[in-house]
């Protein structure tokens, strides 16, 4: 058997193709290892979200290039977002590298790996997606599976490489992602996340139309005690119906993901966001609203192009006067082909842009906090993610996604446990087990 080392960077959605990687080499006889040193295919899924993603991305090949001088059998496989973007080009750059596989030609890699072990260099990033086989999964071990229902995005942001990295919106078929939640909650996994760059845009390209309410419904009724979240929404997205879904039904949890990412109208227009502050808190607040103990979490960059100080500070604002419950948060990097990189004239410096994000951060870990402390004193359900076993601690989630620490001498990884919160902290919450 051969050895195959895969190093995922950026987002969920890399992760999960990392999986389906996995799963397909496994039928080729290659085994998985933790160890890159001992591994006979190096696999790298870049990122390209930022900057320093995509240079992490060619730093670590730069070193696995030095190690192929001496081990000239070595096959290093570079996919993922910088992949789909570099193409032909990778080979100038590294010409240690046999294969540049682009996101969405993940499942011609089987054909492609028996070509690169037959000598060849290859790349394979043509935009027109390659017939999925999804039957092939290895996923990673643990309480949580990951499965992409949709792919893509068609709203161009004005600072977002997604869409020219990941291609344009498309949905997978819904019988196929039924048959890979069954398959999952047969392996014993019980919480299934449904995984797109635009969840909620789920269905509207297929035949006949569906939606993301509908998928959740069928998924629902599915035997078992589990539970169904979906990432990443686009505001806008967010229908009543969609709202009236999640309460009604009970496997659905009380969670959303909403990108703000400014709190200031003049940069969400040049952003390209179809929305402004006011449209953006009217969602949150009926959410809110209607939906007792939801989690909202958001995404936002600090120093756009053109962002002032008093733009900057309406973000503030924004995320103390909706009581988000947790964000990202990032400096803004320009991209290569975005609109936005174009404005040179109207960069923030960096050093700026440093002190926005740190001040944005500290907003954050406020926000965090507050959010955290309106559950000291309650009861929660908490479904146990995994067992410190030296610090006689398990760490878990509750259905509104807080991380919740609780003294326990027992693994009950997988299990849903009753809790009393204890306390807060900024990150997360310390509860106690109701017997
Ligand atoms: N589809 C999601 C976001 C996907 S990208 C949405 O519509 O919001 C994940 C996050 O990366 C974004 O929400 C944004 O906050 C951040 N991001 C994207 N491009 C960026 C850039 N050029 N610089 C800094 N952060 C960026
Ligand atoms: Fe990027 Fe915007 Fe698409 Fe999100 S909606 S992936 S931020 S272009
Ligand atoms: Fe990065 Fe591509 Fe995900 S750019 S954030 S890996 S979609």
């Amino acid at each position: 058997m051969k050895k195959v080392y895969i190093e995922t960077l950026g987002c969920q959605m890399n992760k999960s193709d990392a999986e389906r990687m996995y799963g397909m080499l496994e039928h080729l006889d290659y085994t998985q290892t933790e160890e890159p040193r001992e591994a006979d295919m190096l696999v790298i899924n870049t990122c390209s979200i930022r900057q320093l993603s995509e240079d992490k991305a060619y730093s670590q090949i730069g070193v696995w290039g030095k190690w192929k001088k001496s081990r000239p059998d070595l096959k290093i496989v570079f996919a993922g977002c910088v992949a789909q973007q570099a193409g032909e080009k990778l080979f100038r750059r590294a010409p240690y590298v046999d294969l540049v596989l682009g996101t969405q030609r993940l499942y011609e890699l089987p054909e492609l790996v028996k070509r690169i072990e037959n000598g060849e260099r290859v790349v394979s990033v043509e935009e027109k997606p390659y017939k999925e086989n999804s039957t092939q999964i290895k996923r990673v071990k643990g309480v949580n599976a990951w499965i992409p229902i949709m792919e893509g995005c068609n709203n161009f942001c004005t600072y977002c490489i997604v869409p020219y990295t990941r291609g344009r919106e498309r949905s997978r078929a819904p019988e196929l992602i039924i048959n890979e939640v069954k398959k999952a909650l047969e392996e014993g996994f019980k919480e299934i996340t449904l995984l797109g760059q635009n969840v909620d845009s789920y269905g509207k390209d297929l035949e006949p139309h569906q939606n993301l309410s509908w998928l959740l419904r069928q998924i629902n009724s599915l035997d078992g005690k589990f539970r169904i979240r979906f990432v990443t929404s686009y505001p806008t997205d967010i229908t009543e119906e969609l709202i009236n879904t999640v309460i009604e039904l009970d496997k659905v949890c009380e969670y959303f993901h909403i990108p703000m990412q400014s709190g200031d109208d003049y940069i969400l227009k040049k952003m390209n966001r179809r929305y402004d502050y006011a449209t953006y808190k009217q969602i949150c607040d009926n959410i809110r609203s209607r939906i007792p103990d939801v989690t909202i979490t958001s995404d936002f960059i600090a120093g756009f192009p053109g962002e002032t100080e008093e733009q900057f500070q309406n973000t503030l604002k924004a995320m103390s006067e909706l009581e988000l419950d947790y964000s990202n948060t990032a400096a803004y990097s320009p991209r290569e082909k975005t609109v936005a990189a174009k404005w040179v004239d109207l960069y923030v410096p960096e050093d700026v842009k440093t002190e926005r994000l740190a001040r944005l951060n500290e907003h954050n870990r406020a926000c965090c906090l507050k959010s955290n402390q309106k559950y000291v004193g309650r009861e929660m359900e908490v479904l146990v993610e995994k067992f410190e076993e030296d610090k006689n601690i398990i760490t878990g989630r509750t259905r509104n996604n807080k991380i919740v620490h609780i003294p326990c001498e027992k693994d009950l990884t997988g299990e849903f446990v009753n809790v009393t919160i204890t306390s807060a902290r900024t990150w997360y919450l310390r509860g106690e087990i109701i017997n």
